[in-house]
Protein backbone atom coordinates (compact mmCIF):
# COMPACT_ATOMS: atom_id res chain seq x y z
CA UNK A 1 0.00 0.00 0.00
CA UNK A 2 0.89 4.04 -0.19
CA UNK A 3 1.69 5.91 2.24
CA UNK A 4 1.97 9.60 2.35
CA UNK A 5 4.11 11.50 4.99
CA UNK A 6 4.16 15.63 5.19
CA UNK A 7 6.83 16.77 7.75
CA UNK A 8 5.24 19.81 9.25
CA UNK A 9 7.81 20.34 12.20
CA UNK A 10 9.87 22.92 11.04
CA UNK A 11 9.34 26.74 12.44
CA UNK A 12 10.10 28.34 8.76
CA UNK A 13 12.25 30.61 11.05
CA UNK A 14 13.09 32.30 7.27
CA UNK A 15 9.40 33.54 7.03
CA UNK A 16 9.89 35.60 10.08
CA UNK A 17 8.18 37.76 11.60
CA UNK A 18 5.38 36.41 9.78
CA UNK A 19 5.92 32.62 10.36
CA UNK A 20 6.82 32.37 14.06
CA UNK A 21 6.81 29.34 16.91
CA UNK A 22 3.10 29.53 17.02
CA UNK A 23 2.21 29.71 13.72
CA UNK A 24 5.03 28.48 11.22
CA UNK A 25 4.41 29.24 7.86
CA UNK A 26 3.00 25.97 6.58
CA UNK A 27 -0.25 26.95 8.51
CA UNK A 28 -0.34 30.32 6.76
CA UNK A 29 -2.18 31.00 3.82
CA UNK A 30 1.00 32.61 2.36
CA UNK A 31 0.06 32.95 -1.29
CA UNK A 32 -3.27 34.15 -0.63
CA UNK A 33 -4.72 31.19 -2.23
CA UNK A 34 -7.36 30.33 0.82
CA UNK A 35 -5.69 27.38 1.76
CA UNK A 36 -2.88 27.30 3.77
CA UNK A 37 0.82 25.40 2.50
CA UNK A 38 -0.10 22.25 4.32
CA UNK A 39 -3.52 22.11 3.21
CA UNK A 40 -2.64 22.48 -0.47
CA UNK A 41 0.61 19.48 0.58
CA UNK A 42 -2.25 17.19 1.63
CA UNK A 43 -4.37 17.42 -1.42
CA UNK A 44 -1.57 17.16 -3.66
CA UNK A 45 -1.29 13.40 -3.28
CA UNK A 46 -5.27 12.35 -2.61
CA UNK A 47 -5.16 11.10 -5.47
CA UNK A 48 -2.52 8.68 -5.38
CA UNK A 49 -2.82 7.67 -1.23
CA UNK A 50 -5.60 6.94 0.51
CA UNK A 51 -6.88 9.38 3.40
CA UNK A 52 -6.07 6.84 6.26
CA UNK A 53 -2.74 6.07 5.21
CA UNK A 54 -1.36 10.33 5.65
CA UNK A 55 0.61 10.68 8.42
CA UNK A 56 1.94 14.20 9.63
CA UNK A 57 4.88 14.20 11.74
CA UNK A 58 4.93 17.49 13.82
CA UNK A 59 5.84 19.36 17.48
CA UNK A 60 3.01 18.42 19.52
CA UNK A 61 2.40 22.51 19.47
CA UNK A 62 0.78 22.47 16.37
CA UNK A 63 -1.54 19.72 17.12
CA UNK A 64 -5.16 21.46 17.23
CA UNK A 65 -3.55 23.78 14.24
CA UNK A 66 -2.92 20.47 12.15
CA UNK A 67 -6.52 18.73 13.26
CA UNK A 68 -8.32 22.04 12.76
CA UNK A 69 -6.60 22.69 9.16
CA UNK A 70 -7.06 18.72 8.36
CA UNK A 71 -10.14 17.86 10.27
CA UNK A 72 -10.58 14.53 7.86
CA UNK A 73 -7.71 13.06 10.35
CA UNK A 74 -7.86 10.82 12.55
CA UNK A 75 -5.47 12.07 15.46
CA UNK A 76 -3.97 8.73 15.58
CA UNK A 77 -2.65 9.82 11.97
CA UNK A 78 -0.77 13.02 12.95
CA UNK A 79 2.53 12.02 15.03
CA UNK A 80 4.20 14.04 17.91
CA UNK A 81 7.12 14.96 18.51
CA UNK A 82 8.19 16.57 22.25
CA UNK A 83 10.90 18.09 20.48
CA UNK A 84 12.65 19.09 17.18
CA UNK A 85 15.73 16.83 15.83
CA UNK A 86 15.28 17.82 12.21
CA UNK A 87 14.19 15.84 9.49
CA UNK A 88 15.83 12.32 9.63
CA UNK A 89 14.08 11.16 13.27
CA UNK A 90 10.48 12.88 12.13
CA UNK A 91 11.08 10.20 9.12
CA UNK A 92 11.98 7.16 11.32
CA UNK A 93 9.05 8.47 13.84
CA UNK A 94 6.99 7.10 10.47
CA UNK A 95 8.53 4.48 9.45
CA UNK A 96 8.24 2.89 13.08
CA UNK A 97 4.14 3.52 12.74
CA UNK A 98 3.83 2.44 9.31
CA UNK A 99 5.85 -1.19 10.18
CA UNK A 100 3.06 -1.59 12.61
CA UNK A 101 0.59 -1.33 10.12
CA UNK A 102 2.38 -2.51 6.83
CA UNK A 103 5.67 -4.14 6.09
CA UNK A 104 5.29 -3.74 2.61
CA UNK A 105 4.25 0.07 2.67
CA UNK A 106 5.45 2.00 -0.15
CA UNK A 107 6.01 5.52 1.42
CA UNK A 108 6.05 9.06 -0.19
CA UNK A 109 7.67 11.90 1.77
CA UNK A 110 6.85 15.10 1.16
CA UNK A 111 7.30 19.06 2.76
CA UNK A 112 4.38 20.74 4.39
CA UNK A 113 5.67 24.24 2.44
CA UNK A 114 6.49 23.59 -1.14
CA UNK A 115 4.52 25.34 -4.22
CA UNK A 116 3.45 22.97 -7.26
CA UNK A 117 2.39 24.23 -10.46
CA UNK A 118 1.75 21.63 -12.81
CA UNK A 119 0.49 18.94 -10.29
CA UNK A 120 -0.33 16.73 -13.96
CA UNK A 121 2.94 16.63 -14.40
CA UNK A 122 3.67 15.88 -10.58
CA UNK A 123 1.43 13.18 -10.41
CA UNK A 124 3.10 11.45 -13.41
CA UNK A 125 6.55 11.73 -11.70
CA UNK A 126 4.83 10.47 -8.54
CA UNK A 127 3.42 7.27 -9.83
CA UNK A 128 6.17 6.24 -12.09
CA UNK A 129 8.24 6.90 -8.85
CA UNK A 130 5.97 4.71 -6.81
CA UNK A 131 6.55 2.12 -9.84
CA UNK A 132 10.25 2.05 -9.94
CA UNK A 133 11.02 2.06 -6.27
CA UNK A 134 8.60 -0.87 -6.02
CA UNK A 135 10.56 -4.12 -4.45
CA UNK A 136 14.08 -2.64 -4.49
CA UNK A 137 16.12 -1.23 -2.10
CA UNK A 138 16.62 2.04 -3.55
CA UNK A 139 16.12 5.65 -2.45
CA UNK A 140 14.40 7.92 -4.71
CA UNK A 141 14.20 11.83 -4.41
CA UNK A 142 12.58 14.07 -7.06
CA UNK A 143 15.76 16.78 -8.86
CA UNK A 144 15.02 19.62 -10.50
CA UNK A 145 16.89 21.97 -12.63
CA UNK A 146 18.89 24.83 -10.81
CA UNK A 147 18.44 28.65 -12.15
CA UNK A 148 20.73 30.16 -9.50
CA UNK A 149 22.99 29.14 -6.93
CA UNK A 150 20.89 28.67 -4.10
CA UNK A 151 23.05 27.64 -1.47
CA UNK A 152 20.05 26.35 0.88
CA UNK A 153 19.01 23.09 -1.37
CA UNK A 154 20.79 19.97 -1.74
CA UNK A 155 22.55 19.89 -5.32
CA UNK A 156 22.58 16.23 -7.00
CA UNK A 157 25.05 15.21 -10.08
CA UNK A 158 23.59 12.86 -11.76
CA UNK A 159 25.89 10.01 -13.10
CA UNK A 160 24.04 9.78 -16.42
CA UNK A 161 25.43 12.63 -18.28
CA UNK A 162 23.59 13.03 -20.65
CA UNK A 163 20.31 12.90 -18.84
CA UNK A 164 17.88 15.70 -18.83
CA UNK A 165 14.48 14.46 -17.55
CA UNK A 166 14.01 10.91 -16.25
CA UNK A 167 15.78 8.39 -13.94
CA UNK A 168 19.09 8.31 -12.76
CA UNK A 169 22.03 7.11 -10.28
CA UNK A 170 23.17 9.92 -8.21
CA UNK A 171 27.06 10.37 -8.36
CA UNK A 172 27.01 12.56 -5.46
CA UNK A 173 24.81 14.43 -3.69
CA UNK A 174 25.82 17.80 -1.48
CA UNK A 175 23.27 19.01 0.82
CA UNK A 176 23.41 23.11 1.37
CA UNK A 177 27.01 24.01 -0.38
CA UNK A 178 28.58 26.80 0.36
CA UNK A 179 28.09 29.99 -2.91
CA UNK A 180 31.39 29.02 -4.33
CA UNK A 181 30.38 25.42 -4.69
CA UNK A 182 26.86 26.07 -5.78
CA UNK A 183 27.81 28.56 -8.35
CA UNK A 184 30.42 26.00 -10.03
CA UNK A 185 27.43 23.25 -9.38
CA UNK A 186 24.69 25.14 -11.28
CA UNK A 187 27.56 26.20 -14.07
CA UNK A 188 28.56 22.87 -14.44
CA UNK A 189 25.28 21.78 -16.04
CA UNK A 190 25.66 18.23 -14.77
CA UNK A 191 23.94 19.07 -10.90
CA UNK A 192 19.80 19.14 -9.96
CA UNK A 193 18.79 20.55 -7.18
CA UNK A 194 17.05 18.55 -4.77
CA UNK A 195 13.54 18.71 -4.54
CA UNK A 196 13.27 17.33 -0.91
CA UNK A 197 10.30 14.85 -2.08
CA UNK A 198 11.52 11.04 -1.86
CA UNK A 199 9.31 8.35 -2.27
CA UNK A 200 11.30 4.50 -1.13
CA UNK A 201 9.68 1.69 -0.02
CA UNK A 202 10.06 1.06 3.94
CA UNK A 203 12.25 -2.08 4.29
CA UNK A 204 14.53 0.43 1.33
CA UNK A 205 14.75 3.35 4.09
CA UNK A 206 14.40 0.84 7.56
CA UNK A 207 17.84 -0.64 6.13
CA UNK A 208 19.59 2.66 5.14
CA UNK A 209 18.57 3.90 8.91
CA UNK A 210 20.32 0.81 10.01
CA UNK A 211 23.36 1.41 7.70
CA UNK A 212 23.93 5.31 8.10
CA UNK A 213 22.04 5.96 11.43
CA UNK A 214 21.80 3.07 13.51
CA UNK A 215 21.39 4.98 16.41
CA UNK A 216 17.88 6.28 15.30
CA UNK A 217 17.26 3.02 14.22
CA UNK A 218 17.96 0.97 17.20
CA UNK A 219 16.28 4.26 19.26
CA UNK A 220 12.97 3.66 17.49
CA UNK A 221 13.03 -0.77 17.28
CA UNK A 222 13.35 -0.74 20.99
CA UNK A 223 9.92 0.06 20.93
CA UNK A 224 8.37 -2.16 18.80
CA UNK A 225 6.61 -4.02 20.67
CA UNK A 226 4.40 -1.50 22.43
CA UNK A 227 0.84 -1.62 21.39
CA UNK A 228 -1.43 0.81 23.88
CA UNK A 229 -1.23 4.47 22.55
CA UNK A 230 -0.19 5.91 26.48
CA UNK A 231 2.64 3.73 26.58
CA UNK A 232 3.80 4.68 22.94
CA UNK A 233 3.47 8.33 23.97
CA UNK A 234 5.71 7.75 26.72
CA UNK A 235 8.22 5.94 24.66
CA UNK A 236 8.67 8.82 22.17
CA UNK A 237 9.04 11.78 24.85
CA UNK A 238 11.79 9.14 26.05
CA UNK A 239 13.76 9.08 22.83
CA UNK A 240 12.62 11.57 21.14
CA UNK A 241 15.87 13.83 22.98
CA UNK A 242 18.25 11.33 22.66
CA UNK A 243 17.91 11.46 19.11
CA UNK A 244 20.75 13.12 17.00
CA UNK A 245 19.13 16.40 15.59
CA UNK A 246 20.03 15.50 12.06
CA UNK A 247 18.47 15.83 8.68
CA UNK A 248 17.77 13.29 6.00
CA UNK A 249 20.22 14.60 3.44
CA UNK A 250 22.86 14.90 5.68
CA UNK A 251 21.95 11.40 7.82
CA UNK A 252 21.22 9.51 4.63
CA UNK A 253 21.27 10.86 1.23
CA UNK A 254 24.48 12.33 0.94
CA UNK A 255 25.97 8.69 2.00
CA UNK A 256 23.95 6.34 0.33
CA UNK A 257 24.76 4.36 -3.23
CA UNK A 258 21.75 3.39 -3.44
CA UNK A 259 20.07 7.01 -4.26
CA UNK A 260 18.65 7.69 -7.72
CA UNK A 261 16.79 11.04 -8.87
CA UNK A 262 14.00 11.74 -11.16
CA UNK A 263 14.74 14.91 -12.92
CA UNK A 264 11.31 16.10 -13.22
CA UNK A 265 9.93 20.04 -14.54
CA UNK A 266 6.21 20.19 -12.23
CA UNK A 267 6.99 23.93 -11.58
CA UNK A 268 8.51 23.57 -7.94
CA UNK A 269 9.17 26.36 -5.51
CA UNK A 270 10.14 26.34 -1.94
CA UNK A 271 8.89 28.55 -0.41
CA UNK A 272 11.13 28.81 1.84
CA UNK A 273 12.36 32.32 2.16
CA UNK A 274 10.40 35.70 1.51
CA UNK A 275 12.32 36.00 -1.86
CA UNK A 276 11.42 32.97 -2.92
CA UNK A 277 7.69 33.96 -2.45
CA UNK A 278 8.67 37.46 -4.37
CA UNK A 279 9.70 35.40 -7.02
CA UNK A 280 6.78 33.34 -7.09
CA UNK A 281 4.40 36.31 -7.23
CA UNK A 282 2.73 38.60 -9.49
CA UNK A 283 4.32 41.82 -9.40
CA UNK A 284 3.29 45.41 -10.27
CA UNK A 285 4.71 47.22 -12.66
CA UNK A 286 7.37 48.71 -10.92
CA UNK A 287 8.30 44.81 -9.66
CA UNK A 288 6.38 45.38 -6.16
CA UNK A 289 4.69 42.81 -4.78
CA UNK A 290 2.56 44.15 -2.40
CA UNK A 291 0.01 41.88 0.20
CA UNK A 292 -2.20 43.79 1.99
CA UNK A 293 -5.54 45.74 0.61
CA UNK A 294 -4.11 49.90 1.67
CA UNK A 295 -0.48 50.31 0.92
CA UNK A 296 -0.02 53.08 -1.23
CA UNK A 297 3.78 53.27 -3.05
CA UNK A 298 5.76 56.27 -4.59
CA UNK A 299 9.26 55.88 -6.46
CA UNK A 300 9.84 52.30 -5.11
CA UNK A 301 10.85 49.13 -6.76
CA UNK A 302 10.89 45.54 -6.80
CA UNK A 303 10.08 45.50 -3.02
CA UNK A 304 7.95 42.71 -1.24
CA UNK A 305 5.56 44.33 1.10
CA UNK A 306 3.40 41.73 3.74
CA UNK A 307 1.26 43.87 5.81
CA UNK A 308 -2.26 43.47 7.98
CA UNK A 309 -4.84 43.81 5.43
CA UNK A 310 -6.32 46.80 6.61
CA UNK A 311 -3.32 49.28 7.56
CA UNK A 312 -2.89 51.71 6.20
CA UNK A 313 0.66 51.94 4.59
CA UNK A 314 3.21 54.37 2.67
CA UNK A 315 6.33 54.03 1.20
CA UNK A 316 8.91 56.12 -0.54
CA UNK A 317 11.78 55.73 -2.35
CA UNK A 318 12.79 52.27 -1.79
CA UNK A 319 14.09 49.23 -3.53
CA UNK A 320 14.91 45.66 -3.28
CA UNK A 321 13.39 45.76 0.19
CA UNK A 322 11.01 43.37 2.17
CA UNK A 323 8.71 44.86 3.92
CA UNK A 324 6.84 42.86 6.35
CA UNK A 325 4.95 44.01 9.42
CA UNK A 326 3.13 41.50 11.72
CA UNK A 327 1.45 41.96 14.65
CA UNK A 328 3.98 42.61 17.28
CA UNK A 329 7.20 42.93 14.30
CA UNK A 330 8.26 44.90 11.83
CA UNK A 331 11.18 44.17 9.62
CA UNK A 332 13.18 46.23 7.11
CA UNK A 333 15.15 43.79 5.36
CA UNK A 334 17.28 44.30 2.10
CA UNK A 335 15.99 41.30 -0.33
CA UNK A 336 19.87 40.17 -1.07
CA UNK A 337 20.19 39.89 2.72
CA UNK A 338 17.54 38.05 3.28
CA UNK A 339 19.39 34.66 4.52
CA UNK A 340 20.50 37.10 7.63
CA UNK A 341 16.64 36.72 9.21
CA UNK A 342 17.65 33.91 10.93
CA UNK A 343 20.58 35.66 12.82
CA UNK A 344 18.21 38.01 13.27
CA UNK A 345 16.20 35.63 15.50
CA UNK A 346 19.08 34.00 16.70
CA UNK A 347 19.89 37.21 17.90
CA UNK A 348 16.57 37.94 19.54
CA UNK A 349 16.63 34.67 21.33
CA UNK A 350 20.00 36.10 23.24
CA UNK A 351 18.97 39.11 24.23
CA UNK A 352 15.72 37.60 25.76
N1 LIG B 1 8.27 16.92 11.82
C1 LIG B 1 9.32 17.64 11.58
N2 LIG B 1 10.29 17.73 12.53
N3 LIG B 1 9.41 18.27 10.41
C2 LIG B 1 10.50 19.02 10.19
C3 LIG B 1 11.54 19.17 11.13
C4 LIG B 1 11.41 18.48 12.38
O1 LIG B 1 12.25 18.55 13.28
N4 LIG B 1 12.48 19.97 10.59
C5 LIG B 1 12.05 20.30 9.38
N5 LIG B 1 10.83 19.77 9.13
C6 LIG B 1 10.00 19.87 7.94
C7 LIG B 1 9.80 21.30 7.48
O2 LIG B 1 8.59 21.84 8.03
C8 LIG B 1 9.72 21.16 5.97
O3 LIG B 1 8.40 20.87 5.56
C9 LIG B 1 10.59 19.91 5.68
O4 LIG B 1 10.67 19.20 6.90
C10 LIG B 1 12.00 20.23 5.18
O5 LIG B 1 12.70 20.92 6.17
P1 LIG B 1 13.44 22.30 5.89
O6 LIG B 1 14.01 22.78 7.18
O7 LIG B 1 12.54 23.22 5.15
O8 LIG B 1 14.63 21.79 4.95
P2 LIG B 1 15.45 22.68 3.94
O9 LIG B 1 14.55 23.48 3.08
O10 LIG B 1 16.48 23.43 4.71
O11 LIG B 1 16.21 21.57 3.04
C11 LIG B 1 15.51 20.47 2.47
O12 LIG B 1 14.66 20.87 1.41
C12 LIG B 1 15.33 21.46 0.25
C13 LIG B 1 14.31 21.81 -0.80
O13 LIG B 1 13.30 22.53 -0.27
C14 LIG B 1 16.56 19.47 1.94
O14 LIG B 1 15.93 18.26 1.60
C15 LIG B 1 17.34 20.04 0.75
O15 LIG B 1 18.23 19.06 0.21
C16 LIG B 1 16.34 20.46 -0.33
O16 LIG B 1 17.04 21.05 -1.45
MG1 LIG C 1 12.56 24.09 3.21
Amino acid sequence: NIYCVIMAGGIGSRFWPLSKRESPKQFLDILGTGRTLIQMAFERFSSVCPQENYYIVTNEDYKDLVLEQLPMLNPEQVLLEPIMRNTAPCIAFANYKIKQRDKNARIIISPADHLITNETEFLNVINEGLNYVNNTDKLLTLGLKPNRPETGYGYIQVENKILDLGISKVKTFTEKPNLELAKLFVGSGDFFWNSGIFIWSLSAIDAAFKDYLPDIESLFSSGENISDEASEKEFIDKIYPECPNISIDYGILEKSDKVYVFCADFGWSDLGTWGSLYIRSNKDEAGNVVQGDNVMLYDSENCLINVPKEKLVVVQGINDYIIVDSEDTLLICKKENEQDIKTFIGDLKVSQ
